[in-house]
């Protein structure tokens, strides 16, 4: 039995009109975000990303189709139940939307004092909520005196201050630097785990959903292209979208011109393979084990394998020379490892030799153009 999502949509759309055009920024979106997960949505710029995640807390509504919160259907909520639903949800901006003129303490008081939290009870959750982010030195500052990171975590122990069960964060990490957004990132980890939050994660940067999202959808041109766990769409991209924003995020696939200059360093067949946490742990990928008795020695030229929601992931070109006298009846020794290889499910590319390389198929699409505006 599958749980009910905390939110879904089915065949969401939402459409702008102004006056020199018409902008369809949702366009029948159906997803299902289970609770207490951490879900991404990544897309280049106007993807509709922000407007995706603006139909969950009601601050723009559905032209057709339906949203829904904890089952309940966001269209027709009155005001108090609008009100009702908001208190549910906590959200957090890339500009961390803080207010000068208040200290750190009434910025994450301030949605406490606007629910009527009495003052003693409002004083103990903003010392918990600046213990929690790390901040509680900092009660009495004001966002000027912060840096980039503590305003966001300042704007995350706001948003998380009347413990919703769902927390928006809109690009929370795209105006800070690397380390800081590692933090920022750790950060939406402990919430989601410690507190159980159900966090909402949009971001135009593969990296923040490696790190941190359970699970993905890619959004384009209003659409979800693509979705799944992580990992999942990370090891098999299905949508050129994702291809591009994972070879964005990885950098191990290498590209023509690396390639080119491989062939000149290594005379021998070079073979692209890539290596998933299936691969690692079966027999396939211990290439000196399939390759004995095969007349094939492999060697690594050039790869990364990195970490994809917690689990080994990347690409690896590998020289394969075989030993036997005759060259045709070595480079069909080495054909026949390739298709043991496939056979087995390891997801490869044939670069061919110096003498005859071959194209990786990956080539067209990653240096095509950008198909988003
Ligand atoms: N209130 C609005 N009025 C008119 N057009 C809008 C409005 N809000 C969004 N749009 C348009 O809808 C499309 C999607 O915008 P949205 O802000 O959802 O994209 P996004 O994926 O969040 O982009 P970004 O990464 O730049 O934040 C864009 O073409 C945008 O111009
Ligand atoms: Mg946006």
């Amino acid at each position: 039995m599958t749980a009910e999502p905390l939110i879904s949509f089915a065949h969401a759309s939402k459409t702008f009109v102004t006056k020199d055009k018409t902008v369809r920024a949702v366009n029948d979106v159906s997803l299902e975000i289970p609770a207490r997960e951490i879900f991404g949505v990544i897309g280049h710029s106007g993807a509709g990303k922000s407007t995706l995640v603006r139909l969950v807390n009601a601050l723009e509504t559905v032209d057709s189709g339906t949203v829904r919160v904890n089952g309940t259907d966001l269209g027709g909520l009155g005001e108090k139940q609008l009100r009702r639903l908001r208190a549910d949800i906590g959200m957090v901006f890339q500009q961390f939307a803080l207010f000068s003129a208040k200290t750190v303490a009434e910025n994450v008081g301030y949605p406490l004092k606007l629910a009527g939290w009495p003052k003693a009870r409002r004083a103990a959750r903003i010392a918990e909520m600046l213990d929690f982010v790390g901040l509680a030195d900092k009660a009495g500052a004001y966002p000027s005196h912060l840096s980039g990171g503590q305003k966001q975590r300042v704007g995350i122990a706001r948003a998380l201050a009347h413990s919703p069960q769902i927390l928006l964060a809109d690009e929370a990490t795209s105006a800070l630097d690397p380390e800081t957004t590692g933090d920022v990132l750790g950060l939406l980890q402990r919430a989601n785990r410690e507190l159980g939050t159900t966090i909402v994660v949009i971001t135009h940067e593969m990296g923040v959903v490696q790190n941190i999202c359970h699970r993905v959808a890619v959004m384009e041109a209003g659409m979800i292209v693509e979705t799944g766990p992580t990992y999942d769409v990370f090891a098999r991209p299905a949508h050129p979208t994702t291809r591009r924003f994972i070879q964005n995020a990885l950098h191990s696939h290498p590209a023509k011109p690396v390639t080119d200059r491989l062939h000149a360093a290594h005379p021998g067949r070079l073979v692209l393979m890539t290596v998933t946490a299936g691969s690692l742990d079966s027999e396939a990928f211990n290439l000196a084990r399939i390759a004995a008795g095969r007349h094939v020695v492999s060697s690594i030229v050039y790869g990364s394998i990195t970490e994809v929601a917690g689990r080994p992931l990347g690409n690896v070109v590998v020289e394969m020379v075989s030993d036997l006298p005759d060259p045709a009846a070595g480079q069909t020794a080495i054909d026949d490892l390739l298709a043991q290889l496939a056979a087995d499910g390891i997801g490869l590319a044939d670069l061919g030799t110096a003498a005859a390389p071959l194209d990786d198929p990956a080539w067209a699409e990653l240096s095509g153009e950008e198909t988003t505006l």
